[in-house]
């Protein structure tokens, strides 16, 4: 049996497992499903039962009736996750409790039965182990993790499903934007519409605050700019995040980024971020950071799974450009988190407390 065969759970080859090796061009990896991992975990809770033990099955559609819950009134939360190769050799994830509670977070805000974080942290390992070879070689990217939660039972009235599916499919991906992880991206203010409103969803990594950004989004490619930034429903006035990450200002030895009010999500990377700024000796606050400030800082950068830490290269509002990175070279503050983050992750460096969780 090769290495990855043996860290296959005995579920995986139970279901008569006979994928060959993948054949990857690790060198033009995207972030994408080109690379789609073989296996997926499921999961089901019924009202009787509660969570079934789940299982992995071959990557590959999942039955639904018309009348789903999700399907019609969209009750799902996802997260994001990686699993990545450290320099010596090991394959680890990131800080998996704080997915879990996150995820525990959203089902409650959604009316959903919660994962057990055992089950959830067991699940996403189960789903690395068994497709140990979609993880990219050490500092060729990573493999990403998609835990999904939904209401895939049958109703009509407004109410919630009365049955759950917990599923994680995986792919091998490489840097969210393009142009590379390290090449800044323009960002423009959205003036038009908003993410989140007090009282909403927003703080929750729910499916449906996914899509009403597209229309944004899109317009902003069109125009060049990798993607938009949000400002507060109530003043528009102050930054929330951009539709894929959360958001950092520099100035000086001073990082301030957005608080948590329920209207920005909770990211991981953003309070990994935070605590390894004040480690490096940075003041960070958690205040409102008004666009004219955010005009006016030395550097901006976006933080999230997906992105990493991404320098910000100009941001443009009411038709003014700020630039603040010369070159295509990201910015100096931008850099040294973005390597402070990966180099624990890649087990570069010390990781103190405890974040990167071995498979
Ligand atoms: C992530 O960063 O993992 C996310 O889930 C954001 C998504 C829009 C790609």
């Amino acid at each position: 049996l090769s290495h990855s065969l043996r860290l296959r759970p005995l579920s995986a080859l139970a279901q008569g497992d006979r994928r060959t090796k993948p054949n990857i061009d690790w060198d033009s990896l995207g972030f994408g499903l080109k690379d789609v991992a073989g296996s997926m975990y499921t999961a089901t809770w019924t009202e009787e039962k509660g969570w079934d033990a789940g299982s992995l099955q071959p990557y590959g559609p999942i039955p639904m009736m018309p009348s789903a819950q999700v399907l019609n009134y969209g009750q799902a939360i996802f997260e994001g996750m990686k699993a990545q190769y450290t320099v010596d050799g090991r394959i680890v994830i990131f800080r998996p409790d704080k997915n879990a509670e996150r995820f525990a977070a959203g089902a409650q805000r959604l009316s959903m039965p919660v994962v057990p974080e055992a089950q959830f942290v067991n699940a996403v390992k189960s789903v690395v182990a068994s497709n140990a070879d979609w993880v990219p070689p050490q500092g060729k990217g990573s493999m990403y993790l998609r835990p999904v939660l939904m209401g895939s039972g049958p109703i009509l009235g407004l109410g919630p499903a009365p049955s759950y599916t917990f599923l994680i499919y995986a792919a091998a991906v490489g840097s969210y934007f393009k142009g590379g992880q390290l090449t800044p991206i323009d960002l423009i203010v959205e003036e038009h519409f908003h993410r989140a409103a007090p009282g909403g969803m927003g703080g929750t990594k729910a499916a449906g605050n996914y899509s009403p950004v597209l229309v944004t989004q899109l317009n902003a490619k069109k125009n060049g700019y990798s993607d938009v930034v949000y400002l507060d429903a109530k003043s528009d006035t102050y930054l929330e995040e951009v539709s894929s990450c959360n958001i950092f200002i520099v100035k000086g030895k001073t990082i301030k980024t957005p608080p948590l009010q329920g209207t920005i999500l909770p990211g991981v990377t953003r309070r990994s971020i935070i605590e390894l700024a004040r480690l490096r000796g940075y003041t960070v606050e958690e205040v409102p950071v008004p666009v004219t400030e955010a005009m006016e800082a030395d550097e901006v950068f976006t933080t999230g799974t997906a992105v990493v830490v991404s320098s910000v290269g100009s941001l443009t509002y009411q038709g003014n450009k700020k630039q603040y990175t010369q070159n295509g070279q990201p910015g100096n503050v931008s850099l040294e988190m973005y390597t402070a983050l990966t180099d624990i992750q890649t087990g570069k460096a010390a990781d103190p407390a405890d974040w990167v969780v071995k498979v």
